[in-house]
């Protein structure tokens, strides 16, 4: 209904949303970044904000940061609904039809008279955090079929002040690779199809001139989808360049029938002034508050059997690995992969999870016993989306899996994924699994995904949004049944990792490669968008598996330290020295992880590249720091720690936690004076830094600040 140009405004956390809105036209982005003051004129800014036409475009041209973008206002990129109507059908003309604000809240309604369609519009801006969510609902109420193709969950245009992207990218054991680039001329977009969120992830950062750890303007853009999705940059003629994340959605995946409706997955945009660190702060701040599931308590330590004694898990040798956890300090003992009935390698048996009873003739339950005998909670691997063509459940149920009918069915990892799309399938496997959990006091599961999703079909029909949907469906339902039950969201490692699985999971397992070096680059990473206390982080074996490089116990279990602390080794094979090591850091991770799994975290580089974790209570009371060095340093001495950012006229004790990395101490000046403790100045610590010597390949120093 045509009404006056009206402008609106979300604030919080030191940021704005500003929208022009035109009822019975279109609604734009005016602005959205650093806070604008209560009294700024949104009606200068909108003013301003205009351009005219020019040679060459249309004499109308589609104004930049149209929130719903249409061919008939003369935009010239793809619509954001591409969808045949039937019969008949064409452009889409979305017009105003409503808006309210409520409570930090915009809901805005389009409709298309002519086609019979009505279209929302839902954003949400965090008034603490600053997080903007947003997510879109198209109702077909016409009397004709309609078949969509694609519809974003958001649309915006790109900040002018973006002229680079940084993306991850990574493969097994490889994960979070960071690329930064320059946002090419005409389109960037990434497209993932793999059924999960992929390798990837599903983020897209645009960054400000020389924006960089701490410093410079930073959009980040996240999808919260565990499924096919593109995310793409694109600059179009006469309308300026916008972002863009949408669920990839398959020829014939979303018909609506008359009244039915589709309602897209989340988007989450942060905006930061202070570079990719301050990116990740808000991240984490929105995943603690209205994300991860709400959990109290300290993260207990795991030891997980994978690569500690891989497929070979009877339950008479793995009774001495029990013990040798508890003596170390283990708090949670995870059983990995090969349990379950037959199951002797990864050729077979997905989808019998009942305990293999030649590994197990007495079932779980002594292991269990002699688990928690020791202190220690129990948790189990299992991968419930799989089948194993050589499984009983496949002899059974030969039509559950995903398939297309007629055609051969490929396996990946000799494996098959089941139809999650079908209620019975699903009834099925949370039967399953309610009954383990009912049956055992098993408080975690490692909840893997081995394979991309190929045929997305069920029922000939394309179906990955729904099999993604049924996952999030059945771990939703086990949860409401066992709410005390963790549940790690593992995919090949890393492959599963998005703010909307991480509503029904406490943990990710983010890499295969438990290799230090590897860990510097993935936990900092992956840490743009998940928190320390929810990034597994184990301590792996030397050579690692993964990757054969050799690294001293001190390296692996200062950098497991810093997320969710666990081990990833067989603590029987490690020589004295290493398991008394291994036992000391654990102690010490213990002491340290309310700090270290609350509050803030800021990743940086020294000045000749080593690599500073810093992690500080949220009064800043306490601070740890963890300072590693993967390579030789080229100058010697070392460049200095320079910890900016403490509150100013504060004295903080500094402990260099022991041990200290090998040769080190002839190389600090007065390493007496530094045992018996130093106090520095807050401007101190920021100016001259912390003379750690860092130079030898493979060092990590531990140190803490305390606030005197
Ligand atoms: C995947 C996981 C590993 C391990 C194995 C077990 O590869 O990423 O951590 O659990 O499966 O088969």
């Amino acid at each position: 209904m045509p009404g006056p140009l009206r402008h609106v405004r979300l604030d919080g956390g030191g940021v704005t949303a500003a929208f022009a809105l035109d009822p019975g036209g279109d609604a734009r982005w005016l602005h959205f970044g650093a806070a604008l003051p209560p009294e700024a004129d949104l009606a200068d800014l909108d003013a301003l904000s205009r351009v005219g036409p020019r040679e060459s475009t249309p004499d109308d041209p589609a104004p930049p940061g149209l929130v719903i973008a249409t061919p008939l206002r003369g935009w010239m990129g793809p619509a954001d609904i591409e969808a045949v109507c039937e019969p008949g059908g064409g452009a889409f003309l979305f017009r105003l039809a409503d808006a309210r604000l409520d409570a930090g809240a915009l809901r805005l309604d389009f409709s298309d008279d002519r086609l019979g369609l009505a279209l929302s519009v839902d954003l949400h801006l965090d008034a603490e955090t600053g997080a903007l969510t947003t997510r879109r609902r198209l109702v077909n109420r016409s009397a004709a079929l309609l078949d969509l193709a694609c519809l974003p969950s958001l649309r915006m245009p790109a900040p002018g002040w973006a002229g680079e992207a940084l993306i991850l990218s990574g493969d097994w054991a490889g994960e979070a690779h960071a690329h930064r680039f320059i946002l090419p001329p005409g389109r960037w977009s990434r497209i993932e199809r793999t059924g999960r969120t992929g390798f990837s992830g599903a983020a897209l950062h645009l960054c400000g001139p020389g924006a960089d750890d701490d410093r410079g303007e930073v959009l980040a853009l996240h999808l919260g989808w565990s499924g096919p999705h593109e995310i793409a940059v694109e600059t179009v003629p006469g309308s300026g360049r916008s972002v863009l994340l949408a669920a990839k959605l398959a020829p014939g995946e979303i018909r609506l029938g008359p009244g039915e409706a589709w309602t897209t997955p989340e988007a989450l945009v942060l905006h930061s002034q202070s570079g990719f660190n301050g990116a990740a702060a808000r991240a984490h701040a929105h995943l603690r508050k209205r994300i991860l599931p709400d959990r109290k308590g300290p993260r207990p330590v795991h030891l997980n059997t994978w690569e500690a004694v891989g497929f070979d898990v009877g339950a008479a040798g793995l009774e001495s690995l029990v013990d040798a956890a508890a003596d170390i300090g283990v708090e949670r003992f995870v059983l990995d992969d090969g349990w379950f009935r037959g199951r002797a390698d990864d050729r077979s048996s997905l989808g019998d999870w009942t305990a293999d009873p030649v590994k197990f003739p007495q079932g779980l339950a002594p292991l269990i016993e002699r688990v928690r005998a020791r202190g220690m909670g129990f948790g189990l691997w299992v991968e419930p989306e799989m089948v194993s063509p050589d499984s009983e459940l496949h002899r059974q149920r030969p039509d559950w899996c995903v398939h297309a009918p007629g055609a051969p069915q490929p396996t990946m990892r000799h494996q098959l994924w089941l139809d999650l799309a079908r209620d019975e399938v699903r009834d099925h496997l949370f039967g399953v699994l309610d009954g383990l959990l009912s049956a055992h006091p098993v408080d975690y599961l490692k909840w893997d995904c081995n394979r991309f999703l190929f045929p997305a079909e069920s029922g000939g029909l394309p179906a990955a949004g729904r099999i993604v949907r049924g996952v999030y469906e059945l771990i939703d339902r086990l949860r409401e049944r066992h709410p005390g039950v963790d549940i790690e969201t593992c995919a090949s490692g890393g492959a599963r990792i998005d703010f909307e699985i991480l509503k029904r999971t406490v943990r990710v397992w983010p890499s295969d490669s438990t290799d230090p070096v590897d860990r510097l680059r993935v936990q900092r990473w992956t840490g743009l968008l998940v928190p320390p206390e929810a990034m597994g982080a184990h301590v792996g074996a030397s050579p690692n598996p993964a990757t054969r490089r050799s690294a001293p116990m001190l390296l692996r279990a200062r950098v497991a330290m810093f997320g969710w602390m666990g081990v990833e080794l067989d603590p029987r094979r490690l020589s004295p020295a290493d398991r008394a090591g291994l036992a000391a850091a654990i102690r010490t991770h213990r002491e340290l992880r309310g700090v270290l799994h609350q509050g803030s975290r800021r990743v940086f580089r020294t000045a000749d590249g080593a690599d500073v974790w810093l992690h500080a209570a949220p009064d800043m009371s306490q601070l740890v720091l963890g300072a590693f060095r993967s390579e030789a340093s080229g100058p010697s001495p070392s460049a200095p720690v320079k910890i900016s950012g403490l509150p100013a006229g504060a004295r903080y004790r500094i402990d260099l936690i022991e041990p200290w990395p090998e040769r080190a101490s002839g190389r600090l000046a007065d390493p007496a004076a530094w045992r018996t403790g130093r106090t520095a100045s807050a401007e101190a610590l920021g100016t001259a830094g912390l003379p750690l010597p860092l130079g030898d390949p493979l060092t990590a120093w531990l140190v803490r600040l305390t606030r005197e």
